[in-house]
């Protein structure tokens, strides 16, 4: 396992040492710190925690907000939802992959971006919206898209 991933792993676990039900949340931190939980992190896991793989993998997965595929450093959501659509969501999605030359639901072989179309975010009057590391964008044009990208790199 790259070194980097192993310290960081067992400073994580460290945190929770003899505590119960800690699983997900000690997923939830090295999601916060990793951006994604590599197979070998599942291994060394399962090996220090005396847990089987399968069961870290089913828990991993069922909690959308641990990936369990590379994700760039930073997350760009666009929203699909139907207000959203109606304003033009679609051209913001479309020109965000073209500028960042990956499809929805993919990350740059860099690992700056990953792009994901999401539902509806609950702010349907501020469409179109995105979010871009978490922070909500309304009202966004081809312009604006462009201009938050630039900014990032
Ligand atoms: S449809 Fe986009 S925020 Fe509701």
């Amino acid at each position: 396992m790259d070194p980097l991933y192993q310290e960081k792993v067992d400073e994580i676990i460290g945190r929770y040492q003899g505590q119960e039900g800690f699983l997900i949340q000690l997923l939830l931190d090295l999601q916060g710190e990793l951006h994604w939980i590599p197979r070998e992190v599942i291994s060394h896991l399962s090996e220090r925690l005396g847990v089987p793989k399968s069961q870290i993998y089913r828990i991993a997965s069922f909690y959308k907000a641990v990936n369990l595929t590379p994700v760039g450093r930073h997350m760009i959501q666009v929203c699909m939802g139907t207000a959203c659509q109606v304003r033009g969501a679609q051209k913001v999605l479309d020109y965000a992959a073209s500028k960042l030359d990956i499809g929805p639901e993919e990350t740059t072989p860099d690992l700056a971006f990953s792009l994901r179309k999401v539902n509806c975010l609950g702010c349907c009057s501020m469409g179109p919206v995105m979010t871009v590391d978490g922070e909500y964008h309304g009202g966004v044009t081809l312009e604006g898209t462009e201009k938050v990208l630039k900014d990032l790199r």
